[in-house]
């Protein structure tokens, strides 16, 4: 790190002033937090703690543990991946460099699930570390959910977080989704044009395989598209996050394939980010 190591008698306050200071030379977006939230995890502490006990010092194992982990932040390695979780909806779901971060938008996928009837069969394909799939196996237990993720290694990590959650969600490998018969399909499938530059934190960590999608970001989904269509029977409703620039585009590959309506639903910021299309 650039800056000087901790050194000494350092208190709380100054070292989450050591660490902010360190994570914005690093070119973080929120440098504060972060260094509140790595040395909160080294102390076991919630972020009130920080304040309570501004004044108390750090042991020296401590004080290392705290420097180890933001070294890894300097890196530019998300705060995620160092903690080893992401609270998603109700959940503290496990994630590491195998599976995509859950990201807050996703959660809109979550709502048009929640909105499904009493008993639906729903697969959530592209399923990651499983986030979406568990936030509906959790909050509407009547209903019957798989996921689905071409990654082996994505699918261990979805069966490890329903193990440690308890939640009951059958996951497989499958190019899309499996053979079963479905009410609804959602999916957060890669989307991102190849070629698109992203922040360290994506680039350099997340898999690139949850990423890109060719040129305009659209072949897996283009592809999801076309298996839906052919299914017998065919799932009433089908739910895809997108990039706010891909609304119309996949709005109409929906129609073409004869969603009879096709919605768009906006995250907070007001960007376009799932298209609907139910029959
Ligand atoms: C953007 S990530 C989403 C992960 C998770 N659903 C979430 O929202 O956090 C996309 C996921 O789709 C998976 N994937 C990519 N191509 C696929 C395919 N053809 N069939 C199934 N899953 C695929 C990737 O392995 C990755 O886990």
């Amino acid at each position: 790190m650039s800056d000087a190591l901790l050194v000494g008698d350092t208190s709380v306050a100054a070292a989450v002033a050591h660490g902010r200071d360190a994570l914005t030379a690093a070119g973080c977006d929120t440098p504060l937090l972060d260094a509140q939230l790595l040395l909160c995890e080294v102390l076991a502490v919630g972020r009130e703690r920080l304040v309570l006990d501004r004044e108390d010092l750090l042991s020296d194992c401590v004080r290392e543990r705290y420097e180890a982990l933001l070294e890894r932040r300097v890196a530019r390695e998300p705060v995620a991946y160092i903690l080893g979780r992401r609270d998603f909806r109700r959940l503290g779901i496990g994630v590491d460099r195998r599976v995509l971060i859950p990201r807050p938008e996703t959660e809109l996928l979550v709502e048009v699930g929640l909105e499904l009837p009493w008993g639906a069969r729903v697969a959530d394909v592209g399923t990651g570390s499983g986030a979406i799939a568990l936030a509906l196996a959790d909050e509407r237990p009547d209903l019957v959910v798989e996921g689905f993720d071409v990654d082996p290694d994505a699918v261990k990590v979805a069966r490890d977080n329903a193990a440690r959650l308890g939640l009951r969600v059958e996951f497989a490998v499958a190019d899309l989704l499996g053979e079963g018969g479905y009410d609804a399909v959602l999916a957060n499938l890669p989307y991102v044009p190849s070629g698109v530059e992203l922040a360290p934190e994506i680039a350099r960590y997340e898999p690139a395989g949850a990423l890109f999608a060719g040129v305009d970001g659209l072949d897996v989904i283009r592809r999801l598209v076309a298996v839906i269509t052919v299914r017998t029977p065919r799932p009433g409703l089908v739910a895809l996050e997108i990039g706010p620039e891909q609304a119309d585009a996949v709005s109409v590959l929906l129609r073409d394939a004869g969603f009879g309506s096709v919605t768009v639903r906006r995250d907070l910021a007001g960007r376009e980010r799932v298209v609907v299309g139910s029959c």
